[in-house]
């Protein structure tokens, strides 16, 4: 039973919030995606989609999910389908909010196993557990694939150090969400944001001051990695894949498309701003990656391995750029351990203030459709978490967790971007959605912005969607992307499909659920 008479919990400083947000969306994928992202998909000329897709998605979709959000805690909702059931009047409403339930919880199970890497990861730097005589790529992804459960080799002889670190992260995560919005988050946030941002500013300082670490090869240099990273190539503009790939970048490192922004928008109070608040944590994302993400790992890799390696590096992806390559390099600095050990903890605090925001919606959820105790719905969250964890634990060789992230973290963000723009700006009425996230503003949104949401964001999302359907999902749904020596992954890539139907299923049923509940009241206090 919704429990409408205890106040509901709020953020406790205007500072607070904004770190939190931007905590939020300062994750992993600021400091090991968008590299990655950047020097495969045309280096420099790649921000020219990336900041229309900033313009244009990025920034009028933080807008549309703080008002949604705001408005809905006017209701008592922090979680899609109630959100949406008041934008629309609609029984299907509710439903389609389990799209933003179904992302967040989704990408929490694998994200924060990825982020427990990062919390091994830097206390294996701290005691040079991953130092050995000669570091090279062949070493260092055996001690990754060792730590992973991939295969055994030099380091671990099992999974169990990754799964009791594993048990660790979660427990943090679901310590703070118990403590809820500002004793929990906000705190963290308050906390781990700076250390977050001075750790940055010292590996960014270090980079600059690397020179040429190897003078026998002066074209080794971190200055040729910025040229590297930065270069445009425009002649990659002409290939769709660019676009996407930027609007998907977009995406993930924002957090929109999720249900997390609404989320921690809904514990907002009538009057607070927003329009002031979205733009800076959107900003200050932004220089979080431009900045600082771009001036790291793929600078500095250059500067040991040269370019033709750093290509090879950033092709390999996201995960070796941070846990094989960086390792490397911390072997050949001085004092390495101590830089490596900030690189991951760095890598920690962006993640875990990314992650505590993917378990919030679930938890508003069971607070506000169910009357659960804040201890309940996190003793909720963690059971179920924890159970489907350990698939993604012992099947990560198999594709699981790639899987996952694809329609997830990749697919599933466009689908419910669409949806919310659609509720907002055409069904609740643009007029009507511009002034509510205006109202309480401390800047005044130029009304340009109202015809970009109303009908340049959604009709982008569109053409995402229907060209990511046809060229991608539709393949690597029917697995034609799969190479021949990968086809033993089938079985499990199955399983992960099924564990994300059940995910989606119980959310679907949990709603109907809480829906027939609060009939049956209205109905009995109408008696
Ligand atoms: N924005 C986060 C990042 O850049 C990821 C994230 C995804 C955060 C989903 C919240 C929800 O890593």
């Amino acid at each position: 039973m919704p429990n409408s008479d205890k106040p509901r919990e709020q953020w406790g400083s205007r500072i607070g919030l904004i770190l939190a947000v931007a905590g939020n969306a300062i994750g992993l994928g600021n400091f090991l995606r968008f590299p990655v992202q950047a020097a495969q998909n045309g280096g420099g000329a790649f921000m020219i989609p990336y900041f229309i897709a900033f313009l244009l998605l990025g920034i009028p979709l933080m807008w549309i999910e703080w008002g949604i959000g705001r408005y809905g805690g006017k209701f008592r909702h922090g979680s899609a389908p109630g959100m949406f059931d008041v934008l629309w009047n609609h029984p299907l409403a509710k439903y389609l909010g389990a799209t933003g339930l179904f992302i967040s919880l989704t990408i929490m199970i694998y994200y924060t196993c990825i982020e427990s890497w990062t919390l091994g990861y830097s206390i294996f730097s701290i005691f040079k557990m991953y130092f050995v005589d000669n570091p090279d790529f062949k070493n260092m992804k055996g001690f990754l694939d060792a730590y992973q459960g991939v295969s055994a080799g030099h380091g671990f002889d099992s999974i169990w150090t990754a799964y009791a670190i594993m048990l660790i992260t979660f427990g943090i995560n679901f310590l703070i969400l118990y403590k809820g919005i500002s004793a929990g988050i906000e705190k963290l946030a308050k906390i781990a944001m700076p250390l977050l941002f001075i750790f940055a500013v010292i590996l960014v300082i270090r980079v600059f001051t690397l020179g040429t670490p190897d003078p026998s090869k002066p074209e080794y240099s971190v200055w040729n990695g910025f040229a590297f990273i930065w270069n445009p190539d425009f002649s990659k503009l002409n290939d769709p894949k660019i676009w996407l790939a930027a609007a998907g970048q977009i995406f993930f490192t924002l957090s929109v498309g999720m249900g997390t922004i609404h989320a921690y928008a809904s514990y907002l109070k009538a009057k607070d701003d927003i329009a002031l608040s979205g733009l800076s944590t959107a900003a200050t994302n932004e220089f979080a990656e431009v900045v600082l993400g771009g001036s790291i790992a793929i600078p500095v890799a250059v500067a040991f391995f040269g370019v033709t390696a750093t290509q090879e590096i950033a092709k390999a992806g996201a995960f070796n750029l941070g846990f094989v390559s960086m390792p490397i390099i911390f072997q050949k600095l001085p004092f390495g351990e101590f830089f490596g050990f900030i690189w991951f903890l760095l890598l920690f605090f962006a993640g875990i203030t990314s992650s505590v925001a993917m378990g919030q919606p679930i938890i508003a959820f069971l607070e506000d459709e169910f009357g659960f105790s804040r201890k309940k719905a996190t003793i909720s969250l963690a059971l179920f978490t924890l159970t489907c964890v350990n698939l993604v634990v012992f099947f990560f060789k198999f594709g699981f967790l790639d899987e996952m992230d694809y329609w997830a973290g990749t697919f599933g963000l466009v689908v419910f971007a669409l949806m919310e723009t659609i509720l907002f700006m055409w069904v609740f009425g643009a007029d009507k959605a511009f002034d509510e996230i205006n109202s309480g503003g401390d800047i005044k949104i130029p009304v340009i912005f109202k015809y970009i949401m109303k009908y340049i964001t959604p009709m982008i999302l569109l053409v995402i969607m229907v060209w990511w359907l046809l060229n991608d999902a539709i393949p690597i749904l029917l697995l034609e992307n799969l190479k021949e020596e990968e086809l033993y992954k089938v079985p499990y890539i199955w399983g992960a499909r099924i564990l994300m139907l059940a995910i989606l299923g119980i959310i679907l049923f949990m709603i109907h659920i809480a829906w027939k509940n609060r009939e049956m009241n209205k109905s009995m206090e109408a008696k």
